[in-house]
C-alpha cells in the first residue's frame, strides 16, 4: 500500500505495525470536521493566490463529493492510511487526480488534527450544555410540585433538620448550573483556531490564519505555533468539567438509589428506568441510576489518562497525543447518555409524599428549633442546647418524640417554654421559618424556583 509520506522510506510497511499505529478505527468520527477544515484551508489558499483558482475549485468540488460519500456511508477507510486525515487526502487524490495533492500546501497534519478536535469539541460541548438545561428543566418541574413536601435533611446520614423536597432537588439545579458555566467558559478556549501553525513553526507560504479562523467560526487564532499544535488543555478542561458534572450526577444517583430502597421508600422509579431480577421476583432495581454512578469512574479515568499522557511530553507534537481521542469521544457519549437518562428518571419518578412527610414527624430533627426558641427568649444558645439535649434524652428514654412531651415536662426543663412550642415544633413550621436567603423556608424556595426558571428560559 503506498503511503502519502513514503518517499524517504526503503522498506515497505508491515501490516501489523500499521495496525498498532493507526487511529482510523476511532478518528473517522472526525470526518466532517476534517473536510470542513480542508474546505476552509483550500478557500484561503485560493484567496491568497497560493494555488490557482482552477486548482482550488477542483479540490473544493472533490471535497464536497467526499462529504456526500461520507453521508451515504460510502467512504472506505484503510488502516494503511493511518488516520482520517491521510484517508481523506488519499481519497481526494483518487477522486480528482494529482491536483488533490495541493490541498496540503502550507499545512501539516499537526495543525489539521488540532483544528478537527477544536471543531468537534465546540459542537459537542454546546450539545452537552443543552442536555444540562433539559435536566435542569426536569428538576424544576418536579420541584415545583413539592415545595411543601417535607423530607428529612441529613448530615452524616443522620436526620438533621427537615427540608422542603423542592429545596433538596434544587440543590442539584445549582450544581448543574455551575457545570453549565464551566463548560460555557471552556468554550472560550475551544473557540480558537490552531490552523496555520503548520507542523510546529508556521509556514513559508503567505497564508491568512485569520481568514481560516473566520471561515471555521473560531473567535481567534493561537498566538504561538508550537503551543497551537502541542497542547490539549482544551480537552483536559472538557474532561475536568465533565468529571465534576458526573460527580454531581453520581451523588444524585446515590440519593435516588437510597430513596428507592425499602428502608426509605421516598420515591419509586418509573418502570422504564428500573429492571427486575432474574431470580428474585419481588425486585425492582434502580439500574440506570447505578449505571450513571458507575460510569462516573470511566470519565474520571479519561481525565487522568490524558493528564498522564501529556505530562512528560516535550514540545511540540508527539505521537503520544493520538491517545487524546478515545477518552474524549467516550466522555462525550457517556455524559450525553447520562444526562438524557437522568432527565427521564427525574421526570417520571413518583414521589411518595406521605412517606416523606411521615418520616419527618418521627425523629428529633425539630430539636434545633426548640433550642432556637429558648435562645430567642434570651437563654444563651449553649445553655439552650443543653436543656434541649436533656429533653431529647428524656423522650428517647420514654420512647416518644419531642411533640409528645407534656407541658409540665417542658416547664420543668425551662420556665421559658410556653404552649406555642407545640406549633413551633411542627415540621412544617420548622421548615417554613428557615427563611434566611438560600434557606429551605417556603418563601425562599418559591423565590429560588422563579430564579431557576428565568435561568432556563431567559
Ligand atoms: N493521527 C494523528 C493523531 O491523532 C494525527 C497527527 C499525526 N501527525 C504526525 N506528525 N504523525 O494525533
Amino acid at each position: 500500500m503506498t503511503k502519502l509520506w513514503g518517499g524517504r522510506f526503503t522498506k515497505s510497511a508491515e501490516k501489523w505495525v500499521d495496525e498498532f499505529g493507526a487511529s482510523i478505527g476511532f478518528d473517522q468520527k472526525l470526518v466532517y470536521q476534517d473536510i470542513q477544515g480542508s474546505l476552509a484551508h483550500v478557500t484561503m489558499l485560493k484567496a491568497c493566490q497560493i494555488i490557482s483558482i482552477e486548482e482550488a475549485d477542483q479540490i473544493i468540488a472533490g471535497l464536497k463529493t467526499l462529504k456526500q460519500k461520507a453521508e451515504q456511508g460510502q467512504l472506505d477507510y484503510e488502516v494503511a492510511q493511518e488516520d482520517i486525515h491521510l484517508n481523506i487526502e488519499k481519497q481526494l487524490i483518487d477522486e480528482i487526480g494529482p491536483v488533490g495533492g495541493k490541498l496540503h500546501t502550507g499545512r501539516s497534519r499537526n495543525d489539521q488534527v488540532a483544528t478537527d478536535m477544536h471543531l468537534y469539541l465546540k459542537t459537542e460541548t454546546k450539545e452537552i450544555m443543552e442536555s444540562i438545561r433539559a435536566l435542569q428543566e426536569a428538576i424544576v418541574l418536579q420541584a415545583q410540585q413539592h415545595v411543601e413536601t417535607l423530607i428529612p435533611g441529613y448530615t452524616h446520614l443522620q436526620r438533621a433538620q427537615p427540608v422542603s423536597f423542592a429545596h433538596h432537588l434544587l440543590a442539584y439545579f445549582w450544581m448543574l448550573e455551575r457545570d453549565f458555566g464551566r463548560l460555557k467558559d471552556s468554550l472560550k478556549r475551544v473557540n480558537v483556531s490552531p490552523l496555520g501553525a503548520g507542523a510546529l513553526a508556521g509556514t513559508t507560504f503567505p497564508i491568512d490564519r485569520e481568514m481560516t479562523a473566520q471561515l471555521l467560526g473560531f473567535e481567534g487564532i493561537y498566538e504561538n505555533s508550537l503551543d497551537a499544535v502541542s497542547d490539549r488543555d482544551f480537552i483536559i478542561e472538557f474532561l475536568a468539567a465533565s468529571s465534576t458534572l458526573m460527580m454531581h450526577l453520581s451523588r444524585f444517583c446515590e440519593e435516588l438509589i437510597l430513596w428507592s430502597s425499602q428502608e426509605f421508600q421516598f420515591i419509586e422509579m418509573d418502570d422504564t428506568f428500573a429492571t427486575g431480577s432474574s431470580i428474585m421476583p419481588q425486585k425492582k432495581n434502580p439500574d440506570m441510576a447505578e449505571l450513571i454512578r458507575g460510569k462516573t469512574g470511566r470519565v474520571y479515568g479519561n481525565l487522568f489518562a490524558l493528564l498522564t499522557t501529556l505530562k512528560g511530553l516535550p514540545l511540540a507534537y508527539n505521537k503520544d497525543m493520538q491517545e487524546d481521542k478515545e477518552g474524549m469521544f467516550d466522555t462525550v457519549q457517556t455524559v450525553k447518555g447520562s444526562l438524557q437518562i437522568f432527565a427521564g428518571m427525574i421526570e417520571t419518578m413518583s414521589v411518595k409524599e406521605e412517606k416523606m412527610n411521615a418520616a419527618v414527624s418521627q425523629d428529633f430533627s425539630n430539636a434545633t428549633e426548640l433550642a432556637d426558641y429558648l435562645a430567642i427568649k434570651g437563654v444563651p444558645f449553649r445553655d439552650a442546647h443543653e436543656i434541649v439535649g436533656r429533653l431529647v434524652l428524656t423522650a428517647i428514654q420514654k420512647g416518644v418524640y419531642l411533640l409528645d412531651l407534656s407541658m409540665d415536662e417542658y416547664r420543668q426543663a425551662s420556665s421559658f417554654f410556653e404552649e406555642d412550642i407545640y406549633e413551633v415544633l411542627q415540621p412544617k413550621t420548622v421548615v417554613a421559618r428557615r427563611n434566611s436567603a438560600g434557606g429551605t423556608g417556603f418563601d425562599q424556595v418559591q423565590k429560588a424556583l422563579e430564579k431557576a426558571k428565568t435561568i432556563i428560559h431567559p
